[in-house]
């Protein structure tokens, strides 16, 4: 638990160097306060745009990168193109968690994109969509060290405290992680977050969910110690210091079902297998590769 402990010290205080955490250094340059009206706002504004890609004009208007979006069916990562995120968040797979098992949910159920746009979560607050959304908000809002998550209209995190559970159905593999970090590192670095703040933040990430495997996690420090990892495909990297097990290793490398009645072809991470296995081998080339390499120092720093 002392690894966990160092990495998620280094994520809340990515902004490094001083005590200051990342979220109360930008709240603090973007709205020059770290109410919690404030610091739900940056999270709504990052959570958003990494979903839809870039929709807001209080980005800077000369970011060197900004988000395609999550939920855009086609997204590219380190050479790997066509990356199909939406299909986990539109009902057609078997590949929510409920109760243990897999079921098809629609996570677009609150108006989808036209609400995100309008910096809100959903257009109601009883859909699929605002749970999942508000969930994201207080939840990145927690590992990014907010200090004002569960204060001033800034609700704590009230979702599963395990995304071993949350994903498990879902057989991600390397490149729809990598895609999804990715995003949401564009996405802050599209609101005037530096390269080297965010490096850490990547790093970070990876090192908690972007694996398989893993050993019990306590994320966010106060919750209790469950697996997080995320990346469960067979080719994903084994965490490190860990065995693989029926309770930690997802489907096991199968991909999820077609839901009932929907047009879907399959949830198949399966045609990108052979691609991504080999690419995300491959040194990262890009602002992906600077951002990786950037927190690998980060990280030696640190320890
Ligand atoms: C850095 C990696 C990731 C983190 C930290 C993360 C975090 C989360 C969190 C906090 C929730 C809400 C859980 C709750 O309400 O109890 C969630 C739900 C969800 N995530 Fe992720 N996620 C990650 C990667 C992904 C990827 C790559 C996908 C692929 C599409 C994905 C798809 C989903 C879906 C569909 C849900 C809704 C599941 C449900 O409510 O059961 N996530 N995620
Ligand atoms: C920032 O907030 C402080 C107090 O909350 C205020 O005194 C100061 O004038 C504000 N600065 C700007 C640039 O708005
Ligand atoms: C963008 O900025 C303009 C002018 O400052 C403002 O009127 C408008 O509401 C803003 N749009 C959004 C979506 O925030
Ligand atoms: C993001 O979108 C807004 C609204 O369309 C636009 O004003 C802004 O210039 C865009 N920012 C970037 C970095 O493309
Ligand atoms: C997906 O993106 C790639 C690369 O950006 C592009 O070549 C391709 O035409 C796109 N496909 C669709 C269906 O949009
Ligand atoms: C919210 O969006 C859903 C899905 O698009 C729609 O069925 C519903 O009527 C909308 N509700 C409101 C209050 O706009
Ligand atoms: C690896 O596992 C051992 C035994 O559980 C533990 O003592 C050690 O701290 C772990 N190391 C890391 C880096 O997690
Ligand atoms: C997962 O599948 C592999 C290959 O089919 C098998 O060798 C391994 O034992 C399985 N692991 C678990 C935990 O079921």
């Amino acid at each position: 638990m002392k690894f966990t402990a160092i990495t998620v010290g280094a994520l809340a205080g990515a902004a490094a160097v001083s005590a200051e955490s990342f979220c109360d250094k930008y709240s603090t340059a973007l709205f020059n306060s770290t109410d919690g009206a404030q610091q739900l706002t940056l999270l709504t504004l990052v959570v958003n745009s990494a979903l839809i890609g870039n929709y807001s004009n209080a980005t800077s208007a000369n970011a060197p990168v900004k988000p395609t979006g999550i939920l855009t069916a086609n997204g590219t990562f380190n050479g790997v193109n066509n990356i199909n995120l939406l299909k986990y968040f539109d009902g057609s797979l078997l590949s929510t968690n409920r109760n243990g098992k897999a079921v098809s949910l629609n996570f677009l159920d609150g108006g989808g994109a036209t609400p995100l746009k309008q910096n809100k979560a959903a257009n109601d607050t009883k859909s699929n969509q605002h749970m999942l959304i508000t969930h994201l908000y207080s939840y990145f809002g927690s590992l990014l060290g907010c200090s004002s998550v569960g204060k001033n209209g800034f609700p704590a995190y009230a979702g599963s405290t395990s995304q071993y559970d949350v994903h498990r159905f879902m057989n991600l593999n390397s490149a729809e992680l990598g895609y999804f970090i990715q995003e949401v590192a564009y996405s802050a670095v599209s609101f005037g977050v530096s390269m080297e703040d965010i490096a850490p933040v990547g790093q970070a990430l990876g090192t908690f969910f972007n694996n398989k495997c893993g050993a019990p996690l306590a994320v966010p420090s106060s919750a209790s110690p469950a697996v997080q990892s995320v990346c469960l495909d067979p080719t994903c990297p084994v965490a490190g210091n860990s065995t693989c097990t029926a309770s930690n290793s997802g489907t096991n490398g199968t991909d999820p079902a077609a839901a009932p009645g929907s047009s879907s072809s399959s949830g198949s991470g399966a045609s990108g297998s052979g691609t991504t296995a080999s690419s995300a081998g491959k040194v990262a080339s890009g602002v992906a590769g600077a951002l990786i390499a950037g927190a690998a120092l980060a990280i030696a720093t640190l320890i």
